[in-house]
């Protein structure tokens, strides 16, 4: 049997032909560049049969990221598995906003930087990267913490960290929205605190109706009869908290469709707070950014 080469899994492969060379790229160490300038370049039967395997998984609706176990993320690598969301584009905006709120921040209280439902820690982890390259100082006196329910997940989102230099700099906690903090005024005093939320927000049929999110968690994406449970719960949890005399931005990433209902929510929860819609770049209404005055 003739041995095959690149040439071959390019040919012959029934992905659209992007997929296929991000797939043999990964397989092979090689760039994609390097793939169309050496076509000629032999593999061994193995390695094509490993390829052929990473096809078959990709037609059953694996993401590519779970099949390389990388995605990128606000221009940096994240390891992800089937434990964890694979971060999406339009969440980089979560970072800019935690930047910029940290930098903007008159009171200049130390920030207290909060990632709920971190997944594969992208937004916690981005945002200290960002911060440790824009303002050392800045980045220094800030504190920043991770919280999720799924311990494999938590996981992911450490050895993410560690990946990124981020050593001990981040806490992970384990459980439900803000329980595992135990936030309460003598914490927070002198402290500027971000929340930033990217809680499942998806409704069933939202989920059954995408084909391409199947094999991610559905602890990730079901966020119960009309969507909101989790951010209903966590508006709940902010009113119980003693928050008076602390200065707080709260972001939540949200589907287009549920402003009118986050808006309403937020009025019953927190009826002092400000908030302000952001659309993401293709116009469509993604973060709601919550300001709770002094
Ligand atoms: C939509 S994913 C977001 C992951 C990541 N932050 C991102 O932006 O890519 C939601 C995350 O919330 C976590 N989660 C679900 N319910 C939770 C709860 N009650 N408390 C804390 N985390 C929760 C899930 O395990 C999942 O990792």
């Amino acid at each position: 049997m003739k041995k095959p080469d690149i040439r071959s899994i390019l040919k012959e492969s029934s992905l659209p032909r992007l997929e296929t060379e991000i797939l043999a790229s990964f397989l092979l160490g090689q760039s994609r560049e390097y793939l169309l300038t050496h076509p000629e370049t032999g593999i061994s039967h193995a390695l094509y049969g490993r390829y052929k395997n990473l096809e078959t998984k990709r037609l059953e609706g694996w993401p590519i990221a779970y099949l390389t176990g990388q995605k990128e993320f606000y221009g940096l690598s994240f390891k992800v598995n089937p434990a964890v969301l694979t971060p999406r584009p339009e969440t980089e905006m979560m970072v800019e906003e935690i930047i910029a709120a940290a930098k903007r921040d008159k009171s200049k209280k130390a920030p207290l930087i909060v990632d709920l439902g971190t997944g594969s820690g992208a937004i916690i982890v981005a945002s200290a990267t960002e911060l440790r390259k824009l303002s050392p100082a800045l980045f220094m006196k800030t504190k920043f913490m991770a919280v999720d329910i799924s311990r494999q997940a938590l996981n992911i989102a450490k050895e993410n960290s560690l990946a990124h230099k981020l050593g001990r700099r981040i806490e992970f906690l384990h459980g439900n929205l803000l329980t595992p903090l135990k936030l309460n005024e003598r914490k927070l005093a002198g402290r500027h605190l971000i929340i930033a939320a990217n809680l499942p927000y998806l409704t069933k049929s939202q989920i059954k109706d995408s084909p391409s999110i199947q094999r991610e968690p559905k602890l990730a994406l079901d966020g119960g009869p009309g969507g909101l449970k989790y951010y209903k719960e966590l508006f709940r949890q902010l009113a119980d908290l003693e928050l008076s005399g602390i200065h707080a931005r709260i972001l939540c990433e949200i589907d287009p469709a549920q402003t009118v209902k986050i808006r309403s929510l937020i009025k019953k929860y927190l009826p002092q707070a400000e908030l302000k819609i952001k659309k993401d770049l293709s116009r469509k209404d993604r973060l709601a950014i919550i300001q709770k005055a002094d």
